[in-house]
């Protein structure tokens, strides 16, 4: 079952793969190459990373620049000798104000010199921490019409933190508030007990297959274009110019309720 799954997703890569700007060869931490696809639509303004794991999870990455909304969508394949059949698939949004992505417009005038070359990002961003408080719902449409099509794969699987829905401005046209559209965790997943720790486990420490836990995800983005690089010069006459891309590799985790420790996937 699970080798049918992945090839269902090499399928979605190949399909995905009749807009596509770049391909990029990417190396790893562990020295691993894999290829990342980077698309940008510069009438949508939104930008898009995706790539397959060497363990079969497929990792795709929008960014909406308009709305100021990442959406990182995850489909985890089941694991065979576990009875998990299928896959599973998350969808997380977060503002992006702070976008370090370079702009779709930019992003479409990239070239590859050497589109063999395997590469590596110059700079490390490290750990970006998100705890999820609630499940989008008919919020993700009204925040962005690009991470709703993204993330409908997810079902109700899309996750945000509350704390992110006062930083996104309101939406021209948009009567209701997001906080009406969401749904927010459990009381007992959200509250801290007196020594600082939330009242529902985490799911790595729990044993009981039927009782709620906090998950938790981890996705590295191993190379994305995060900056222009300007050179001054003769060619334009001593004014400075875009001579180049910097990049940077970042992770992310992410922490999220869910009611049953078996629909943890990661972590079965
Ligand atoms: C850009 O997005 C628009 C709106 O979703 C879509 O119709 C169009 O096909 C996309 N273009 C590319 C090149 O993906
Ligand atoms: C597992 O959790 C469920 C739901 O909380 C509970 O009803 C059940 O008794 C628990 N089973 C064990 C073996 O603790």
């Amino acid at each position: 079952m699970e080798k049918i799954t992945v090839k269902v997703i090499i399928l979605y890569m190949f399909f995905q793969q009749t807009n596509l700007q770049l391909l990029i060869n990417v190396k790893n931490q562990g020295g691993d190459v894999m290829q990342e696809a980077i698309v940008a639509n510069v009438s949508e303004d939104t930008v898009t990373l995706e790539f397959l794991r060497s363990d079969g999870v497929f990792v795709s990455q929008l960014v909406d620049f308009t709305n100021e909304v990442e959406a990182m969508k995850v489909i985890i394949p089941g694991e065979e000798e576990l009875g998990q059949t299928g896959y599973q698939t998350l969808c997380f949004l977060t503002h992006a104000a702070q976008a370090d992505f370079i702009a779709p417009d930019a992003m479409a005038k990239l070239r590859q010199k050497n589109p063999g070359t395997v590469r590596v990002a110059e700079e490390d961003k490290g750990w970006r921490q998100t705890t999820a408080t609630a499940w989008a719902g008919r919020a993700t449409r009204l925040l962005s019409p690009a991470a709703a099509r993204h993330c409908a794969p997810a079902g109700d699987k899309v996750y945000l933190r509350t704390s992110d829905l006062s930083r996104w401005a309101p939406r021209p046209g948009v009567e209701q508030s997001y906080t009406a559209e969401v749904t927010p965790f459990p009381a007992n997943a959200l509250s801290e007990t007196s020594d600082g720790f939330p009242e529902v486990g985490v799911c790595v420490a729990e044993t009981n297959a039927t009782k709620a836990c906090i998950c938790h995800l981890e996705v590295c983005v191993n190379w994305y274009p995060c900056g222009l690089k300007y050179c001054k010069g003769k060619p334009q006459g001593g004014l400075s110019y875009r001579c180049g891309i910097k990049t940077c590799r970042r992770c992310y985790r992410y922490h999220f309720y869910v009611k049953r420790r078996e629909s943890c996937i990661t972590y079965i």
